[in-house]
């Protein structure tokens, strides 16, 4: 029957998510599995979320609340800026998806950068509109030639920053002179997935662009710093005109009332997030140190991730790390590089333990 389909829905290719720990546990007879496939949080969520969820289950009958009033206002209380400004989604891929149905007209052009976050491309294809694919230079997004292929074509660009899967970022300077580039009819999406991580003077705050600007989306999420991936919670800033358009493609309870429950407990648990940040950091460097002791060089990341580079085919690399039960993460059209999580002391020991077996099995 796959004939009844829209026709470019069969160009797409499935999303093929990091492998599960339970899958690689059944497939491969392991108990012990690390997973740093994702990107997730090592640690987990807030013991104040946890908390908060289980008097939160009492409530899982009620539908949730379709405004996400308690969150958008926490958020907004947070950031200094008007409740009105804030879209809430399933997980910001959600929202990734929301603006492709809201903003994207066949033959539309939507310029992202590769290899990036991959859900770009599809959703900009399954609207019939055109991906503008731009290569990265030196591992960064390369703002000056993706200002090359802005034409009166173009409706959407998307800045991921820092970049998935590289960890590099583009600073306020380059930031400022792109925009400065974009027409007023085309929106800049600035996906900042990662921004609770980054370390840098140099990276520019999105908001600011938003309070400056009429064409810029943020994106942000409670999957990576805050822990919650599992719960889907992810926001979007704008101003208000763009957050109506999304409203109006947003089914009516898309985020669930545990995820909103626990998204405004997690914002309020700063020691949490500090705890984190600051164990990203050291483990950052426990990972570069012994990355450097095997001879493997890899990109200096702003985020809790690394891409480094294994020097064999990355899909054995990926297999060898399975079959000793470390889940991470190739595919990326690199030959011979992959990336890890960044995870706590004991998962990264493990990786490397892993690593280091592989190389000496070869
Ligand atoms: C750059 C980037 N954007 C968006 C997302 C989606 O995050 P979520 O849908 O969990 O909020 C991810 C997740 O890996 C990401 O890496």
């Amino acid at each position: 029957m796959s004939e009844l389909a829209r026709g470019n829905i069969l160009d797409l290719a499935v999303y093929r998510p990091g492998k599960p720990i339970e899958e690689v546990q059944r497939e491969l007879g392991l108990t012990e599995v690390v997973k740093l496939a994702s990107n997730e949080n090592a640690v987990g969520a807030s013991p104040e979320v946890i908390e908060v969820l289980k008097n939160a289950a009492y409530g899982v009958h009620y539908y949730p609340d379709g405004s996400g009033y308690r969150l958008r206002h926490a958020l907004a209380k947070f950031y200094g800026i008007d409740p009105g400004q804030i879209h809430l989604g399933n997980g910001s891929n959600e929202i990734v998806q929301q603006i492709s149905l809201a903003f994207l007209d066949p033959g539309d052009e939507a310029v992202m950068p590769v290899p990036s976050f991959p859900r770009y491309q599809p959703l900009a294809r399954m609207m019939n509109a055109v991906p503008v694919e731009v290569p990265l230079a030196d591992d960064t997004l390369d703002l000056e030639a993706m200002a090359a292929r802005l034409n009166p074509r173009t409706k959407l660009v998307y800045i991921c920053n820092p970049n998935n899967p590289t960890g590099t970022i583009v600073g306020r300077e380059e930031l400022d002179r792109f925009i400065g580039l974009v027409p007023r009819r085309c929106l800049v999406v600035l996906d900042e997935a990662y921004f609770e991580y980054v370390d840098n003077a140099r990276y520019p705050d999105g908001l600011k662009y938003v309070a400056d600007l009429p064409n810029v989306v943020v994106l942000r999420t409670f999957s990576k710093m805050y822990g919650l991936a599992g719960l889907r919670i992810g926001y979007a800033v704008a101003r208000p005109e763009i957050v109506d358009c999304l409203e109006r493609v947003r089914e009516p309870f898309n985020v669930n009332s545990l995820a909103q429950e626990a998204a405004v407990a997690a914002l309020a648990d700063r020691r949490h997030v500090e705890a984190i940040r600051n164990l990203n950091r050291e483990e950052k460097d426990y990972l570069y140190r012994e990355l450097t002791r095997l001879g493997l060089p890899y990109v200096p990341t702003e985020a809790n991730f690394i891409l480094f580079d294994a020097g064999r085919d990355e899909k054995l690399v990926f297999q060898s790390l399975l079959r000793r039960g470390v889940i991470i993460r190739g595919g990326f059209g690199y030959p011979t590089r992959l990336r890890v999580t960044i995870g706590t002391r004991d998962q990264n020991r493990k990786f490397i333990k892993a690593l280091e077996a592989f190389l000496k099995e070869e």
